[in-house]
C-alpha cells in the first residue's frame, strides 16, 4: 500500500507548481544556461595550453589573449546567471511552500477533535513546519538541479567523446556500478530518514508540552525527570541520525572512489597516448578538467538522492496530514440549520472516545425552548461529553440529537455551531487586543457592537482600566488577565455571536466569589431568550435552572426541578446537594453531627423537612446507577 501510494503524493505536490509554471520554465531555461556555460572554459583551456606548450595554435583563428578574454567573459556572464538562478529558483521554491502550509493549516482545522487528542501539539506543529521545509529541498534543490545537471552532463559527454572516445568509454565504464550502488544506498536512506524524521517528531512534542506544563513541572520539582525524558528522546532520534549518517559516508566514500580513481586513470593511460602523439597536453588537461565536470553533477546527483529521500519521506507525511477525512459536512453540504424555537432533543445517544467503552449509555433529553437547564453530576459523569456532542465535536454511535426536530447529522456543520453559544471553563484567548478576542464572536463586528458585548458580559469596566483599553495586547505575549475577567471575554464573545442555543460548561467553576458573581450576571443577562444548557457544579447556579437532568457515569440518573429532586431524600440530586453542603459545613465540637450553613444562594436549597434531618456525613459511594 505505502509503495503505491507514493508516486501519487509526489505528483500531489507537483501540482502545487501549476500556477507558477512560466516562473518554472524561466527559471529552468536560465538553469540550463547556468550549468552549461562552464563547459565552453575547458575547450578554451585546451588551445591555451597548447599555445603555450608548443607555440603553434591547434585553432589558429584565435590568440592568447582573445581567448583569455572571452574566457573571462564567459564567467562574468556565469556569475549573473548564477545570481538570477537562485533568486528565480528560491522564489518560486518559497511561493509553493507558502501554498502549501496554508493548504496544509486549512485542513487541519478541518480535522475532527480525535484528531487532536490522538496528537501532541508538537508533532502536529512538526509536520506544518519541519516537514513543510523538507519537502520544499525537493523541489528547491533537488527536483530542478536534477534536470541542469543531467543536462550539462549530456553536453559534456558529447565533448569528451569528441575529444577522445577511448578515454571517454574508460570514464564512463564505472558509472553502472556507481549508478547501482546509489540506488540501493538511496532506498536505506529514505527508510531511516522517515525513521529520523518520526522520532524528532516525538522530540518537538515532547519539547512543546514542556513548555507548555512548565509551571506544572517547576511545581513538583520534575524537572529532572523530564530532561531525562527529553535525553532519551533525544537518543532515540540519535540513533536514527547515526544510521543516517553510516549511509551517508558509505554513499560519499564509494562516489570519492568510484569517480576519483577513473580520473587518476585517465591521465595515466591518456599521458601514454600524448607521449604516443595521439594527443595534445592541452587535450588531455582539458579532458581532466571535464572530468571533474562530470563527477561534479554525478556526486551532486547522488547528494541529490539523499535529499530526495528525504523529501520525499517529508511529501508522504504531509499527504497523510492530507489524506485524513475532514468532519462531515464542514465543507458546506446538508441544509443550514434553522432555529425557529431552540427546542434540542437527545433520543437514545450512546457515545464513547474508546471502543467498547461508552461514555454516554443511552441518554434521553428533551430540551424545551427557550429554557434554561442545567446538567449536574460527578465529575466524569458524561456532562462535557453530552454538550459536546451538540456541537458535532463528536458524533454519537448510536441515537440521534436534533434541534427544532432537524437532526444535527444532517444539517451544514458550519449553521450547527454558528447558533450554539459554547461558553467553556477555561477559555482561551488568542494572542491579539481585547478587541480581536472579542471579535471572535463575530468576525465583522464594528467597535459599537463590541464595547455593547463588553457592557453587556461586564466586561467594560476592567477592559478601560487595562493600558490601552480595547486595543491592549493579550494572550500569550500580552498583559495576563484573571480567570474572571477571560471568561467574560469569552461572554462578551457568546454576546456578540448571538446565537439562540447557549451553552455553558462549567464556565463559573473555578472562579472566586466576587468574580463569579459579575460573571453570574453577565451569564443570566445572556440567557434571557435562548435556550440555555448550564453544568454547574454551585447550587446556586443550579437551582436557578428551569429543569435539571443529573448524569451518573454516563447515564440519565434523575430529572426534575430543584423543588421536585431535593425532595427525593437519598436521590442522586439530594446526595449531590447534600455533598456540597457537608463539604461547607462547620463542625459541631465533639459531634459527628454538623449543622449546614449555606453561604450563598438566592434560593432556599434544602426543604425544612431535609434539612431538619440528622445529616451525617456518610461516606458510602451511591449505589451504581443503570440507564433505562
Ligand atoms: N478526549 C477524551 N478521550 C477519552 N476519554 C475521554 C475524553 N474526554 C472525556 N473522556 C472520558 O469520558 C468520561 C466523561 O467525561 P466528561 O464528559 O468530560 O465528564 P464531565 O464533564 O461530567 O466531568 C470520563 O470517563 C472521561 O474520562
Ligand atoms: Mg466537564
Amino acid at each position: 500500500m505505502d509503495a503505491c501510494k507514493r508516486p501519487g503524493n509526489l505528483k500531489r505536490f507537483l501540482a502545487y507548481l501549476k500556477p507558477y509554471r512560466g516562473w518554472l520554465i524561466l527559471s529552468t531555461v536560465v538553469g540550463v544556461v547556468k550549468y552549461n556555460l562552464p563547459v565552453v572554459f575547458p575547450w578554451i583551456l585546451k588551445d591555451v595550453i597548447d599555445i603555450l606548450v608548443t607555440s603553434s595554435p591547434s585553432n589558429p583563428r584565435w590568440s592568447f589573449d582573445q581567448l583569455m578574454g572571452v574566457a573571462v567573459l564567459v564567467f562574468a556572464a556565469y556569475a549573473l546567471i548564477t545570481s538570477l538562478r537562485t533568486h528565480l529558483a528560491d522564489r518560486l521554491a518559497l511561493r509553493m511552500t507558502f501554498d502549501i502550509r496554508k493548504d496544509l493549516f486549512q485542513h487541519i482545522q478541518k480535522l475532527p477533535l480525535d484528531f487532536y487528542h490522538a496528537r501532541q501539539t508538537g508533532a502536529i506543529s512538526s509536520r506544518l513546519i519541519s516537514d513543510v521545509s523538507q519537502a520544499q529541498n525537493f523541489f528547491g534543490l533537488a527536483g530542478t538541479n536534477f534536470f541542469m545537471d543531467f543536462t550539462s552532463l549530456l553536453t559534456i559527454s558529447c565533448v569528451v567523446f569528441y575529444l577522445n572516445w577511448k578515454l571517454a568509454v574508460l570514464t564512463y565504464s564505472t558509472l553502472p556500478i556507481y549508478l547501482f550502488l546509489q540506488r540501493r544506498l538511496s532506498r536505506r536512506m529514505r527508510l531511516t530518514s522517515r525513521e529520523a524524521r518520526r522520532r524528532m517528531e516525538i522530540l518537538e512534542g515532547g519539547i512543546h508540552e514542556s513548555i507548555a506544563g512548565i509551571s506544572e513541572i517547576k511545581s513538583f520539582t520534575h524537572e529532572r525527570e523530564q530532561s531525562r525524558r527529553f535525553a532519551d528522546r533525544c537518543w532515540s532520534f540519535l540513533q536514527t541520525a547515526f544510521e543516517n549518517v553510516r549511509t551517508h559516508s558509505i554513499s560519499l566514500g564509494t562516489t570519492a572512489l568510484l569517480t576519483k580513481v577513473p580520473a587518476v586513470l585517465v591521465i595515466w593511460i591518456g599521458g601514454h597516448f600524448v607521449l604516443q602523439g595521439q594527443l595534445t597536453v592541452g587535450a588531455l588537461m582539458a579532458f581532466y578538467a571535464y572530468l571533474e565536470m562530470i563527477y561534479n553533477p554525478l556526486t551532486r546527483l547522488s547528494e541529490l538522492n539523499i535529499q530526495l529521500a528525504n523529501s520525499r519521506a517529508a511529501i508522504d507525511r504531509l499527504f497523510e496530514f492530507f489524506d485524513l477525512g475532514t468532519e462531515a459536512g464542514s465543507d458546506g453540504q446538508g441544509p443550514q440549520l434553522l432555529v425557529r424555537a431552540g427546542g434540542i432533543r437527545y433520543q437514545g445517544v450512546v457515545f464513547g472516545y474508546l471502543p467498547g467503552q461508552p461514555a454516554l449509555k443511552g441518554i434521553n433529553v428533551e430540551i424545551e425552548p427557550g429554557r434554561r437547564v442545567a446538567l449536574v453530576g460527578a465529575s466524569g459523569a458524561g456532562k462535557s461529553t453530552l454538550v459536546n456532542l451538540l456541537v458535532r465535536f463528536h458524533d454519537p454511535w448510536e441515537g440521534a440529537i436534533t434541534i427544532d426536530g432537524q437532526d444535527i447529522r444532517e444539517v451544514n456543520l458550519r449553521s450547527l455551531r454558528s447558533q450554539v453559544a459554547f461558553v467553556q471553563q477555561d477559555p482561551v484567548l488568542f494572542s491579539g487586543s481585547v478587541e480581536d478576542n472579542i471579535r471572535v464572536g463575530k468576525v465583522d463586528a464594528d467597535r459599537e457592537e463590541i464595547v455593547r458585548a463588553a457592557e453587556l458580559a461586564n466586561a467594560l469596566e476592567f477592559i478601560r482600566e487595562l493600558p490601552d483599553g480595547f486595543q491592549t495586547e493579550i494572550g500569550e505575549r500580552g498583559v495576563k488577565l484573571s480567570g474572571g475577567q477571560k471568561q467574560r471575554i469569552a461572554i462578551a464573545r457568546a454576546f456578540l455571536k448571538e446565537a439562540p442555543i447557549l451553552v455553558l460548561d462549567e464556565s463559573t467553576s473555578s472562579l472566586d466569589l466576587p468574580s463569579e458573581k459579575l460573571v453570574h450576571e453577565a451569564l443570566n443577562r445572556l440567557a434571557r431568550g435562548r435556550t440555555t444548557i448550564i453544568i454547574a457544579h454551585r447550587l446556586s447556579t443550579v437551582a436557578g435552572a428551569d429543569w435539571i437532568f443529573v448524569l451518573e457515569s454516563g447515564c440519565l440518573a434523575q430529572q426534575g426541578t430543584h423543588e421536585a429532586l431535593i425532595r427525593a431524600t437519598e436521590g442522586p440530586y439530594w446526595k449531590l446537594c447534600f455533598e456540597q453542603m457537608q463539604a461547607f459545613a462547620i463542625p459541631a465540637a465533639g459531634e459527628n453531627t454538623h449543622s449546614i450553613s449555606v453561604p450563598y444562594g438566592r434560593h432556599s436549597l434544602v426543604p425544612e423537612r431535609v434539612a431538619s434531618k440528622n445529616m451525617t456525613y456518610n461516606a458510602t459511594s451511591p449505589s451504581s446507577p443503570s440507564c433505562g
